[in-house]
């Protein structure tokens, strides 16, 4: 019975710490900073591009064999970026980052380190 309600106390423990470090962590920063690098020179702040398509938008441009390629043929810097090894690596991350702070996903980021306001 003691054994039982110390497991309770453990499983609710964790619970907490792991709902305490999701709330710290609004957005993923990695990514964010993965898309400064790549794509902020010509899409503006990464949040100010993940608003203007929606997520099934995201979804059909990251998922359709080629379709990042061909957007951006006549954009040497474009498709650099897209052919780099860091986007390749992180192109799950970068989905989702985009799709989490999408138009309609009602994502409203505040000013922290990383990121003062809506400015592209
Ligand atoms: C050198 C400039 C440049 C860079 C760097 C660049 N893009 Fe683009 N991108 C463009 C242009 C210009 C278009 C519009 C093409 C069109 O509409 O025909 C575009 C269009 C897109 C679109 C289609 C939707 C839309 O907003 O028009 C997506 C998605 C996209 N880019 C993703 C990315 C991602 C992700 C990165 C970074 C990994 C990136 N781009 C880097 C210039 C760039």
């Amino acid at each position: 019975m003691k054994f039982t309600t110390k497991m309770i106390a453990v499983s609710f423990l964790i619970t907490g710490v792991t709902s305490l470090s999701t709330a710290a962590e609004k957005y993923d920063t990695g990514a964010f900073r993965t898309v400064t690098k790549l794509c902020y020179a010509c899409h503006g702040t990464p949040f100010y591009q993940a608003k203007q398509i929606d997520d099934d938008d995201w979804e059909f441009y990251f998922n359709t064999p080629g379709k990042l390629e061909k957007l951006h043929k006549d954009k040497p810097e474009g498709l650099a970026a897209i052919h780099s090894p860091l986007f390749k690596k992180r192109k799950k991350r970068l989905l989702k980052f985009f799709i989490d702070n999408s138009k309609f996903s009602g994502a409203v980021n505040g000013c922290d380190a990383n990121f003062c306001g809506t400015n592209h």
